[in-house]
């Protein structure tokens, strides 16, 4: 009796000979590259942009979460390797797409990126491939945007080919937990997709978690992100809230944390950053309004997360105000421009709309951010100035905006006046 293509993947999945393709190798497919091939895999990675590929070919890493000696290890072994070449897709056996998912100006998804992937692959696609969308997306995308395209080929799902949607979790510079310790959720399009996607990820991943459809998998990810936006959104209210009150919001917070049950701590801070938070939960307020449906909490959320940064520049306004100053001609420093500690991503971040509109008040902005030394946003243009004694006496006033690690914070302290957005300079209440 001949093997069906789900027992020839699966049996190759085992002893490690299926080859990888992974479709757009950022900050989530290339550390998802890197724990393919310590898995024991062979993986070649597909990327549009010659740059990427040509670092990832030289061993050179431009993820911060995969060292550079990493992966060099795995492309001298011969194990990890990048093309451009797309018609190339034909030759792995399981291609997983990580492309990017990003808003359009009118801030309805933008699926592009998913449409050319799912295009290219459809172009190659042969029996005994089963195909992994991991980027973000509504519920739908993978059986109503993906199936048809790669249904055109005459190839019958779940026999023939196989596919599946398993959300990223990748959290960038968080210590502990990586693409191989969080567990992995997956979807299929019928049960044995699942099962073929569970045992290509399993020798790389230490838990899956399956589930029943990949609608079901597309929204695990989106609530996971609706709900941190909404409880961030929440907090930085509470924040409004108690400086209103003239309540130290800090204090409340460590006292309700106390509450062994039915709490979680989130933290107020200068509003949300990331090609995640400000961005998912949209995909799901489009998708419901297209079926008639608006969804408050996700909204309204959003909008108290995005007011944040004119809250914390009305702060600066007012230590400017206390120190007899104008905002116009004053000199601001602002810490950190990355949209979280310790990484180096300035996407979305709140960094930006902070100096802007410091900017639009005729302030005279600088920034120190350990990890980005220079950065082209729009009309910004900045670069990185010295941490010194000097450059923050020199300011008016000084706005912590990313509380990076390697900050010293007994010398920002010295400032004249400090807007601590994120309750950092401990023993000061945040102003
Ligand atoms: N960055 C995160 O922390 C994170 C976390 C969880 C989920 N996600 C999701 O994962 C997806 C990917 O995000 P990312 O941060 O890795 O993006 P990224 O911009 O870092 O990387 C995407 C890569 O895809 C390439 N690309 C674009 N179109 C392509 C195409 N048609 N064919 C081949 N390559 C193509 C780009 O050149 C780029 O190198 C998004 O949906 C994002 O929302 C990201």
């Amino acid at each position: 009796m001949t093997a069906t293509h789900e027992q020839t993947l699966c049996a190759k999945a085992k002893d490690r000979s299926a080859l990888i393709g992974i479709v757009g190798m950022g900050y989530v497919g290339l550390p998802l590259a890197a724990e393919m091939a310590d898995a024991g895999y062979t993986v070649v990675g597909f990327d549009v942009s010659q740059r990427v590929v040509d670092l990832i070919n030289a061993g050179t890493s431009h993820v911060q979460d995969v060292p550079t000696e990493r992966l060099r290890a795995f492309v001298k072994a011969g194990k990890l390797s990048a093309t451009t070449d797309l018609s190339r897709m034909r030759e792995p056996d399981c291609i997983v797409i990580a492309v990017p998912t990003p808003l359009s100006k009118t801030r309805d998804p933008d699926v592009s990126y998913i449409v050319a992937a799912t295009e290219s692959v459809a172009k190659t696609l042969r029996t005994g491939q089963i195909i992994v969308l991991e980027s973000t997306t509504y519920p739908g995308t993978t059986r109503e945007l993906m199936l048809p395209a790669l249904e055109r080929s005459g190839l019958t799902v779940g026999k023939d080919f196989f596919l599946a949607f398993s959300p990223e979790r990748v959290d960038p510079g968080n210590p502990k937990f990586n693409t191989r310790n969080t567990p992995k959720v997956v979807g299929g399009i019928t049960a044995a997709c699942t099962r073929v996607a569970e045992a290509i990820y399993a020798p790389a991943i230490e838990r899956m978690v399956p589930v029943s459809s990949p609608e079901a998998a597309e929204l695990v990810k989106l609530l996971e992100n609706t709900f941190r936006s909404v409880n961030i959104g929440l907090v930085n209210e509470m924040a409004i809230v108690c400086d209103k009150l003239g309540v130290d919001v800090w204090e409340v917070i460590e006292a309700a944390a106390s509450k062994p049950f039915g709490f979680m701590k989130f933290t107020p801070g200068p509003g949300v950053g990331g090609h995640c938070i400000p961005l998912d939960p949209h995909y799901l307020a489009w998708k419901m309004r297209t079926l008639n449906y608006r969804t408050r909490f996700i909204e309204l959320a959003g909008e108290i997360n995005a007011e944040m940064p004119e809250y914390w520049v009305t702060k600066v306004v007012d230590a400017l105000n206390d120190a007899g100053k104008a905002a116009r001609g004053s000199s601001i420093l602002v810490l950190g421009v990355a949209y979280k500690k310790d990484i180096d991503d300035i996407r979305e971040s709140p960094a930006l709309d902070i100096i802007r509109l410091l900017e639009r008040r005729g302030a005279h902005v600088a920034y120190h951010d350990p990890h980005i030394p220079e950065f082209k946003e729009d009309s910004l243009v900045m670069r990185s100035v010295p941490l010194t004694v000097a450059t923050v006496r020199a300011a008016d006033c000084v706005v912590i905006v990313t509380d990076h690690s390697a900050i010293d914070y007994a010398m920002v302290g010295q400032a004249r006046a400090v807007v601590d957005t994120r309750h950092i300079l401990t023993g000061r209440a945040p102003r």
